[in-house]
């Protein structure tokens, strides 16, 4: 999400039913003549299903939130265009329905009361296909994106990018011009665009914010993208951001003036489409407070709702005063907003040394300050948070797996017309995996296309598919001619065949393949497929796709997609369209093979991943609707690697990519998340594609769930001597068994804790107590010496 952004256009929602009046100052925006601090939280409509998105909402206004901040994903709305060719005129298949259903989101928006931050695009970035354009626009002649060109021509998050196009100023001034000229009612922001011309508001996405300045005291301080996590490629182990020092940047993005916060990516996002960026892997969880499975992921989501909290406490003196900023150390400051008249006093109390903590004096009392932390104290007194104190419970989900169930017979779409319908259920036993395997190269009567040399392959497929075949038969005299094939090749993923064998696979490099050739009629073919295109950069559409020589003669036949692709057999009704082998044993490790299956949906009502743990690449379809790609490609070894999640990351210190990883070595992905929404009670397709091969009989759906919750708190946990920690059972689960329990100096992390010296000997049997209440009344207290704990099951 880096690169991402458009136009913004902040859009409280009434102003569709009940005109706004939205303005700015310098010092917020100001919203029917009423300032108001801005807490907002991503949620992408597309990136999942429409019945997900009340939850999804709800969970971001429990959150804190008073704002929802999404992206408008041109290139699934305007599908393709149409052109009338004498008059030019343009036509446009749209799409506006089912999870592209735009209106109906922001409608879900304003009946939840929340106001609305729409980011029209057209370029969002966002990791997304081709960054939110549709691939057609760069084939209409002329048209050159992210240019003055007269098919382009608008712009936004662009400031970056002026010099790789030598456009200077002008363009992001016309364009800027011509979105205020709209008057629209509502302000105007450009991402990343320091030169934003008056009165569009220029804004910072990054991991911190604290230090940005709008380019004039009269804008307000806009922070529209804190990251909350990061990308994760094919390549790379999982990336983790300490809910700490996501805290610990917010609290200073505050303390420094800032009023409007927008976390990039709080509401699930899954990714569950095809539509993801070549590196980028289908999952798009952004390590975001609430999982692409929906669930609620802790501690991040407890302490960042706590942090909001403690801001919305502070909200009018931080809306009316301006910050005076203190020193209290060499590494330790302050900000100050005061009232004299109202009496109101807000103070936020920073220490910025990343290793040792800090005691510093304010208003004549002694606070002590852990490295790397803001104590925020609505009162000028009394610390209500820290931002390194996490009092919130720790949750660790879990993927239970559950085998792969038959459906009853009367479920199966192909049953023969006319059976007997209402025969008893039978199952089907063992599980019927069918199998058609594609052929290489030329699978139709005839080539798509024939070219003299080697081309493109978006140029070919316009992103139809990710697959092209490159064919070419040679003869030759002598049985065995040892001959090299030496294929190079840009970018993504690529397989060659000869004679029907796939003989090497590779990504992004030079191919050199021994191949023993037969006597007469040779078939070489070359199977090129794109993992998703380019979401970001000066010039991404430029980018060849293919291979760029190969060494044996040309290829000039190509054959877009697969087969089964074009005979769309992973949709319900049309599985007949080929002839599906029944194998007594299914057939593993074969390439360019389908396989399907009915099942049953798997019991209970946990949110679900596909397990693909043994299988290679390709993709996976759940009656018709696209789980996404897969690849269970494994990310290298990263020294800064750390073993058991967050926990053992040290928040301290500026952020960065690298930080804190997790999942060396490990598939990059391994569980495909399937909305619940998509099974059918019975009958359900399963369709797989396996571009290199794999073992079917292995996949099963696991279901996520939180197995384990783990809470500590300490006495110097503000509130001070009233300490306290709330453990919140999942929705419609109870607590088994209390692992551990430990009134001391435990030490360790969830799952492994260890008690310490102080250790008192009764913590167990006291914990146990509440537990017992929780199951009987569904709420739990106990205090331990300062520390109260309280647990409810919600
Ligand atoms: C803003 O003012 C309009 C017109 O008076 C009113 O309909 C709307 O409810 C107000 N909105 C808020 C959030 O106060
Ligand atoms: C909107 O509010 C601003 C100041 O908050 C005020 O100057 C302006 O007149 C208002 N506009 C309308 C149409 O009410
Ligand atoms: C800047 O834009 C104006 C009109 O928008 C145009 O007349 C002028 O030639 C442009 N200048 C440059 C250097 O592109
Ligand atoms: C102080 O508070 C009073 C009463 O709430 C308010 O009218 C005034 O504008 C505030 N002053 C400043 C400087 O914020
Ligand atoms: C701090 O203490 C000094 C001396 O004891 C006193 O003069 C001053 O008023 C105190 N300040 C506050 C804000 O309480
Ligand atoms: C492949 O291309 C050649 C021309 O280069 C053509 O003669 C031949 O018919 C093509 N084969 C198929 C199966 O389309
Ligand atoms: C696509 O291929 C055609 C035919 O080779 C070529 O004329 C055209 O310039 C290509 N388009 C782009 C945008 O590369
Ligand atoms: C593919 O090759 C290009 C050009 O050498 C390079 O910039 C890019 O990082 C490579 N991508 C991968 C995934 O290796
Ligand atoms: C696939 O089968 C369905 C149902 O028989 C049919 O309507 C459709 O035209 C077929 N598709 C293709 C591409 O042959
Ligand atoms: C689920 O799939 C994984 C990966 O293939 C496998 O290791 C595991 O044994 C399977 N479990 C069940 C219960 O099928
Ligand atoms: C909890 O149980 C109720 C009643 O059975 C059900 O309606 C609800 O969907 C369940 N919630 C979850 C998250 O499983
Ligand atoms: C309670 O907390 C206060 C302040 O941290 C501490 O001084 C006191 O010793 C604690 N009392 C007990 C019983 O732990």
């Amino acid at each position: 999400m880096k690169l991402a952004l458009s136009f913004i256009l902040l859009l409280p929602f009434l102003s569709i039913v009940a005109a706004e009046n939205v303005t700015y100052d310098g010092r917020s925006l100001i919203i029917n003549g009423t300032r108001r601090l801005i807490v907002s939280t991503t949620i992408h409509y597309t990136r999942i299903m429409p019945e997900m998105w009340p939850e999804a909402i709800r969970l971001a206004k429990e959150g804190g939130a008073n704002t929802i901040d999404t992206y408008v994903f041109w290139n699934v709305h305007e599908i393709e265009p149409d052109i009338v060719s004498s008059t030019s005129v343009w036509f446009f298949k749209y799409n506006f329905a089912g999870r592209n259903d735009l209106v109906r989101f922001v409608k879900l928006v304003q009946e939840a009361g929340l106001f609305l931050m729409l980011r029209i695009g057209p370029f969002i970035g966002a990791e997304w296909n081709y960054g939110g354009i549709p691939v057609w626009l760069h084939y209409i002649p002329g048209t050159a994106f992210r240019t003055e060109s007269a098919s382009f021509k608008i712009e936004n998050e662009y400031g970056h990018l002026q010099g790789f196009y030598g456009v200077g100023h002008n363009y992001s001034d016309w364009a800027a011009r011509m979105a205020v000229s709209k008057d629209i009612g509502v302000p105007w922001i450009m991402c990343r665009e320091g030169d934003a011309l008056d009165p569009v508001i220029d804004t910072v996405n990054d991991f911190y914010g604290d230090y940005y300045h709008p380019n004039s005291v009269n804008k307000p301080k806009i922070w529209t993208e804190a990251w909350t996590g990061w990308i994760q490629t094919h390549y790379e182990p999982v990336f983790h951001r300490p809910t700490q020092d996501l805290a610990f940047a917010a609290a200073r993005f505050f303390q420094k003036g800032g009023s409007v916060i927008n976390y990039y990516m709080f509401g699930r996002t899954s990714g569950g489409t095809s539509a993801n960026n070549f590196a980028v892997i289908t999952s798009y969880d952004y390590d975001a407070p609430v999982d692409e499975y929906g669930l609620l992921r802790y501690p991040n989501y407890g302490h960042i709702k706590e942090f909001n909290e403690a801001i919305k406490l502070c909200e009018n003196p931080i809306l009316t005063a301006k910050p005076t900023q203190i020193s209290l150390g060499p590494q330790q400051e302050g900000a100050v907003w005061s009232n004299v008249s109202s009496g109101e006093c807000v103070a936020f109390l920073v220490n910025v040394d990343d290793k040792k903590d800090a005691t510093v004096v304010f208003r004549n009392a002694s606070y002590h300050l852990p490295a790397w932390s803001v104590s925020i104290l609505p009162d000028c007194k009394n610390v209500v948070f820290n931002t390194a104190k996490v009092s919130s419970q720790t949750t660790v989900p879990e993927m239970v797996p559950e085998d792969l169930k038959p459906s009853p017979e009367m479920c199966m779409e192909e049953k023969d017309a006319g059976g007997d319908s209402s025969s008893s259920l039978k199952w089907q036993n063992p599980l019927k995996w069918e199998v058609f395997v594609e052929k290489a190269g030329i699978w139709g009567k005839e080539a798509d296309l024939v070219y003299n040399g080697l081309v493109d392959q978006l140029n070919v497929t316009k992103d139809a598919s990710d697959y092209l075949w490159y064919t070419t038969s040679e003869e030759f005299m002598k049985d065995g001619s040892q001959l090299a094939l030496v294929i190079q090749f840009q970018s993504h993923h690529l397989h060659a065949f000869v004679n029907g064998e796939l003989l090497n696979k590779g990504e992004n490099e030079t191919l050199r393949i021994p191949v023993a050739l037969r006597a007469g009629r040779n078939e070489i073919s070359v199977l090129n497929s794109i993992v998703g295109l380019p979401s970001a950069g000066a010039f991404f559409e430029w980018i060849n796709y293919g291979p760029s020589s190969v060494k044996l003669e040309g290829f000039n036949n190509g054959t877009i997609g697969m087969e089964g692709e074009k005979l769309e057999i992973y949709k319900p009704g049309s599985t007949g369209n080929v002839t599906w082998n029944v194998p007594s044993e299914v057939p593993k490790m074969q390439p360019v093979t389908w396989y399907k299956v009915i099942v049953e949906e798997p019991s209970g009502d946990e949110p679900i991943g596909l397990d693909m743990l043994n299988m290679g690449k390709g993709s996976a379809w759940l009656n018709g609707q696209q789980i996404g790609r897969y690849w269970l490609q494994r990310s290298g070894e990263h020294e800064q690697c750390v073993s058991h999640g967050e926990e053992g990351c040290d928040y301290r210190g500026y952020m960065y990519p690298d930080k804190c990883r997790t999942g060396c070595g490990e598939p990059t992905q391994r569980w495909y998340h399937i909305p619940r929404s998509w099974f059918k009670p019975c009958g359900n397709l399963l369709v797989i594609f396996e571009e290199e091969g794999g073992d079917p009989t292995a996949i099963n759906f696991s279901k996520r769930r939180t197995s384990r919750l783990c809470a500590s708190v300490a006495e110097d946990h503000p509130p001070l001597g009233k300490a306290m920690v709330h453990l919140r059972c999942p929705e419609n689960r109870s607590m088994d068994n209390i692992l551990f329990a430990s009134f001391g100096t435990p030490t360790g992390y969830c799952g492994s804790f260890n008690v310490g010296d102080y250790h008192d000997v009764n913590s167990l049997s006291v914990v146990e107590k509440v537990k017992v209440s929780l199951n009987l009344i569904g709420f739990g207290r106990v205090e331990l010496g300062n520390v109260s704990l309280s647990i409810m099951s919600l």
